[in-house]
């Protein structure tokens, strides 16, 4: 159908793609000449009928961060319009969906033989394919009622160690989905442009996302990620340290969540001066019978600690490794931290303690990736430099 866009009339309305060059806000609609409505300029049409079409007939476009522990989606011009654990759960022999997000991981612990409760992205890449597909499929239809499919565009953020293959994974989903075009971003990246750091001028940021099941330190500058590493050591590992912990010192067996219900409320990286107590439910061990105990902040700091350090000789090996220029950035300009385990009290300081730099927690910890993606879904230039190719190791 051929493009005419200097008309000020409108006689029918037919729709047609673009090419992927062009603006897409011109994806959706085409004009042609005939009966001239009112005084509306061109552009007022256009974005009206943009507004309307584009979310009807191709849904919005969308950031997301397909995270182990959580999945965020942003939508184009709104903002972040979903944030659900990436828990399904499903039939054992029919495979048929029973909850996902928040509803299925109220059911961790709890389900009958017939239900299993998974998690489909392990150490923050997909592991079961078929289970993140039909995840991801609920999350969109949860975003945007009107049309099953994605708008014309895709971002996604991706761990910057992700191979080919798992890339692609990611990339095959989104295609399922009816996207047309699927960007790939370089997790940090996406972490630097939601914490507001500049990521396209020639200093070094070091951010550290420590999530659910990854924690991975990289060094931006010039639009990518000089250096990074990462362990698969995060918050879920610390919900295992407090589950092994009261098991084996207070015969208490308790479940994933009020591990993470414990480690949120009253974790600690460090000891502080308020010590916090809290009551702890689970089954007794050796009677076989529900039991409470009390447990402070003091001695989860101590089952904690492991874990933490384990994390900081990650953060300390990037260091050692970074270019010395980059260095002298980051001594100057402080570590980010990020990710919702850097939200465990005191971490940022015991950081800092360990590497003796400043070290900041970002703005919003949770969000920083879906932020960031959020950003460069907006901003196509920038988008076209920081992206990486699914091809790429
Ligand atoms: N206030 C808090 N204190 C301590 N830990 C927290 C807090 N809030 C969230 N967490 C932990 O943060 C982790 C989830 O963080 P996040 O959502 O960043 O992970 P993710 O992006 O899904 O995982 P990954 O990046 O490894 O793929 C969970 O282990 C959760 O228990
Ligand atoms: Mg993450």
């Amino acid at each position: 159908m051929a493009k005419k866009r200097n008309q000020d009339t409108i006689h029918e309305i037919r729709f047609t793609r673009y090419s992927d060059e062009e603006e897409e806000s011109q994806d959706i609609l085409d004009f042609s000449p005939g009966v001239n409505i009112m005084a509306l300029k061109l552009g007022e049409y256009r974005a009206m009928f943009r507004d309307f079409f584009s979310f009807r007939l191709f849904g919005n476009n969308l950031g997301m961060d397909l995270g182990t522990t959580n999945t965020l989606i942003y939508a184009k011009g709104k903002g972040i319009v979903l944030n659900m654990p990436s828990i399904l759960a499903m039939g054992r022999k029919d495979g048929r969906i029973v909850g996902v997000g928040k509803e299925a991981k109220e059911m961790l612990g709890r389900t009958p033989q017939n239900i299993v409760v998974v998690r489909p992205l392990q150490d923050g890449v997909i592991a079961d394919f078929e289970a993140t597909q039909k995840m991801i499929e609920y999350f969109i239809s949860q975003v945007q009622s009107y049309h099953p499919l994605v708008g014309p565009k895709l971002v996604i953020g991706v761990p910057s160690r992700a191979t080919k293959v798992e890339k692609k994974a990611a990339v095959d989903i989104a295609t399922h989905l009816g996207v047309r075009r699927v960007h790939l971003v370089h997790e940090p990246v996406a972490a630097v442009v939601g914490t507001n750091l500049p990521i396209s001028e020639p200093v070094g940021n070091m951010i550290v996302d420590i999530g659910g099941g990854t924690s991975e330190a990289a060094i931006t500058s010039l639009n990518g990620v000089v250096i990074s590493r990462h362990i698969r050591i995060a918050g879920d590992e610390m919900d295992q340290a407090i589950i092994l912990y009261l098991k084996e010192n207070h015969n208490l067996f308790i479940g994933e969540q009020m591990a993470e219900h414990i480690k949120i409320n009253i974790g600690c990286a460090q000891p502080s001066s308020r010590n916090e107590k809290m009551k702890v439910r689970g089954r007794d061990l050796s009677t076989g019978f529900p039991n409470e105990i009390e447990i402070d902040s003091e001695e989860l700091s101590n089952i904690l600690s492991p874990v933490v350090s384990t994390i900081c000789e990650m953060i300390e090996s990037t260091l050692e490794e970074s270019p010395p220029e980059l260095a002298g950035d980051i001594m100057e300009r402080g570590i980010y931290l990020t990710g919702g385990g850097a939200c465990l009290k005191g971490f940022d300081k015991c950081v800092s303690k360990r590497v003796h730099l400043l070290v900041k927690l970002a703005p919003e910890p949770l969000l920083s990736v879906v932020l960031g993606v959020g950003k460069l879904l907006e901003d196509r230039e920038l988008l076209s430099i920081v992206e990486t190719s699914p091809d790429s190791e």
